[in-house]
């Protein structure tokens, strides 16, 4: 444990907010590699007389800020583990950072569906875990099926699951999207994926902090972002039970494409619902 003054520590983030980026940042960098929360921090400004208690020294963690700031590496890629609704998920370069838009989609699933009933979900391309254990964690009720192409991937996501849980309703399973789930044919009440959908032209547009950091095979879409979106589309009659619901989270500028993909697929009940921004984030509907 490393114990400084807080008049020191404070002369210390001014510095350091000095050389760049924000105060978020380094407040997440403070929490996940110093072990100092952001409710302990708040607290440092209204006592100043405090001492402050930290993992690691102010030099280290100096260094792991610089390294961000002059390599734009995610802070949640130098701590490993990244903040998503009331999880804390380990994260590598392995698996995309959950981003804070994708929180809404648990709220949007349980608005559809009555969590009492027994039901069987699939997340697929679960990356860190982060929908599938959230739906598994809201829903004892649930049995879930956690998917990606990703063996690393899914290693992370099962860990995230034991970590956050003592509950035993989610399976992981390695496979290009459907294919893994063979044996659920006509199975599925509910299925939720946040596919690869960046267009070509953006993706060679993203930020460093993006394209450098985050793996390519989890934001790619192909040439116009729906190449995924397409083949999950497709082939989801074959998996999902007469009247299950389908949720996919889209590029801010696919809705409607995406809703046509369903609607040529038979869906029906079909809506682009909007982020908190006000995009048209998540397509949903319902096989037939
Ligand atoms: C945009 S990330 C979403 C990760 C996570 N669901 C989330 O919302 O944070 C897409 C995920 O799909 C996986 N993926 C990419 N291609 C796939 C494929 N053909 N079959 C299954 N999963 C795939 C990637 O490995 C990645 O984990």
């Amino acid at each position: 444990m490393h114990i400084v003054s807080a008049e020191t520590f404070s002369s210390w983030k001014e510095k350091q907010i000095l050389k760049g980026g924000d105060n978020r940042s380094l407040n997440l960098l403070i929490d996940s590699l110093g072990g100092l929360s952001n409710k302990e921090l708040n607290l440092i400004k209204v006592k100043l007389e405090k001492n402050v208690k930290l993992k690691i020294s102010l030099d280290l963690l100096e260094s792991f800020w610089d390294k961000y700031l002059y390599s734009s590496t995610p802070i949640q890629y130098l701590s490993g583990f990244s903040y998503w609704r009331d999880l804390k998920l380990e994260v590598s370069n392995k698996v995309l950072i959950p981003r804070p838009e994708t929180e809404l989609i648990i709220e949007l699933i349980t608005g559809k569906f009555n969590n009492k009933e027994k039901a069987t979900f699939v997340d697929l391309g679960t990356g860190s875990g982060a929908i599938s254990i959230a739906l598994a964690l809201g829903n004892p009720n649930w049995n879930g099926i956690a998917t990606d192409i990703d063996k690393k991937a899914l290693k992370i996501a099962a860990r995230n699951f034991t970590n956050n849980s003592n509950q035993n309703n989610l399976k992981f399973y390695n496979g290009n999207w459907w294919d893994p789930l063979e044996n659920f044919k006509g199975e599925i009440d509910l299925a939720v994926a946040n596919p690869p959908y960046i267009p070509k032209n953006t993706y060679e547009e993203l930020p460093i902090g993006v394209k450098n950091f985050e793996p390519k095979k989890a934001l790619f879409g192909g040439e116009d972002g729906l190449d995924h979106i397409r083949e999950i589309v497709q082939n989801a009659p074959l998996y999902l039970k007469e009247k299950a619901w389908m949720l996919i989270e889209n590029h801010f500028d696919q809705g409607a494409r995406v809703k046509q993909l369903f609607l040529k697929n038979r869906f029906t009940n079909v809506e682009v619902l909007k982020d908190f921004s006000g995009i048209g984030r998540f397509t949903i509907g319902r096989y037939k």
